[in-house]
C-alpha cells in the first residue's frame, strides 16, 4: 500500500493548524502567539527556542522565581530575551502579576518574532534591539533583570557591574562547551557563582539535560 503522504516534512500551514487546535483546547494565549509565529515569520527558528529543553529551562526558572521571591513583579527585563519565550512564559502563568517585561536582544531579527508570540500582552511587552553592554539600566528601573544566555556573552561580571547596586538579578549559564556559539560557558555550579560574584545569593541549582548541565543563580548584585 502507498502512502497518500510523499512528502515526509510537515508542512507550516499543517503546524498552523495543530497550534491553533492545541491553543483553543488549552485557551493557552502563548500558543496562540506560537501559532501566529509560525504562520507571519517563515524564517524564525522558533521551533528551536521552543524545543522541550528551552521549555524546561524557562519553566525552572519561571518556578524558581515564583518560590524565591514571589508573583508580583513591576518591570522585568529579559536580556538576550531571542524571540522572547521566557516573557511569554511569565504572561501565561496565573500565579504572576506583571507591570510589564521587556526582551532585549543585539539580534535585530528577533524583536518583531518576539512581539508576535507576546501578542496576548503587547500593552505590557516590548521587545528591543540593544547590546546589552549598553543599556541604560538606571532609566529602566527594573525589579528584576533575567539573563538566560549567560554562556553567550564574553563578560559576565563586567555586564554585572552595569546594573545598579541591589538589582535583583535571575541568571542562567551551562557547561555545554562544544557548542561554538557558547564563548563562556562555566563548568559547575560553583564556578558559575564564583563567575557572578553576587552580593546576595537568594537560590542556586542545577538541571541536567542529556548533553549538558544548566546552572541557575537568583540573587542581588
Ligand atoms: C541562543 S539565544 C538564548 C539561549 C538561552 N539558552 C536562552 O534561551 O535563554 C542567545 C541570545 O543572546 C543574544 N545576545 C548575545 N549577545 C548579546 C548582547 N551583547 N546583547 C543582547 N543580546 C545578546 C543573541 O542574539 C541570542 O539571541
Amino acid at each position: 500500500m502507498t502512502s497518500q503522504h510523499s512528502d515526509a516534512s510537515f508542512s507550516r500551514e499543517a503546524a498552523f493548524d495543530l497550534l491553533r487546535g492545541v491553543s483553543a483546547f488549552t485557551h493557552s494565549p502563548l500558543i496562540k502567539g506560537l501559532a501566529e509565529v509560525v504562520a507571519r515569520h517563515p524564517d524564525a527558528e522558533i521551533g528551536v527556542a521552543f524545543n522541550h529543553k528551552q521549555i524546561a529551562c524557562k519553566m525552572w526558572a519561571r518556578d524558581a522565581v515564583y518560590e524565591t521571591i514571589g508573583g508580583e513583579i513591576g518591570t522585568i527585563l529579559v536580556l538576550g530575551g531571542w524571540y522572547g519565550v521566557l516573557a511569554g512564559i511569565l504572561f501565561d502563568d496565573a500565579r504572576f502579576t506583571i507591570g510589564k517585561i521587556v526582551s532585549v536582544d543585539i539580534d535585530e531579527t528577533v524583536a518583531s518574532v518576539a512581539r508576535t508570540l507576546n501578542g496576548a500582552w503587547i500593552d505590557r511587552f516590548n521587545a528591543l534591539s540593544e547590546d546589552m553592554y549598553a543599556l541604560p539600566y538606571q532609566d529602566h528601573k527594573a525589579d528584576l533583570v533575567v539573563n538566560t544566555s549567560c554562556e553567550h556573552i564574553a563578560d559576565l561580571r563586567g555586564w554585572l557591574d552595569l546594573l545598579p547596586k541591589g538589582t535583583r538579578v535571575v541568571l542562567q549559564s551551562n557547561d555545554y562547551f562544544s557548542e561554538p556559539t557558547h564563548i563562556n560557558c562555566v563548568a559547575s555550579l560553583d564556578a558559575f557563582k564564583e563567575q557572578a560574584k553576587l552580593s546576595r545569593l537568594l537560590y542556586g541549582g542545577s538541571l541536567p539535560q542529556k548533553k549538558y548541565t544548566r546552572f541557575m543563580l537568583i540573587g542581588e548584585v
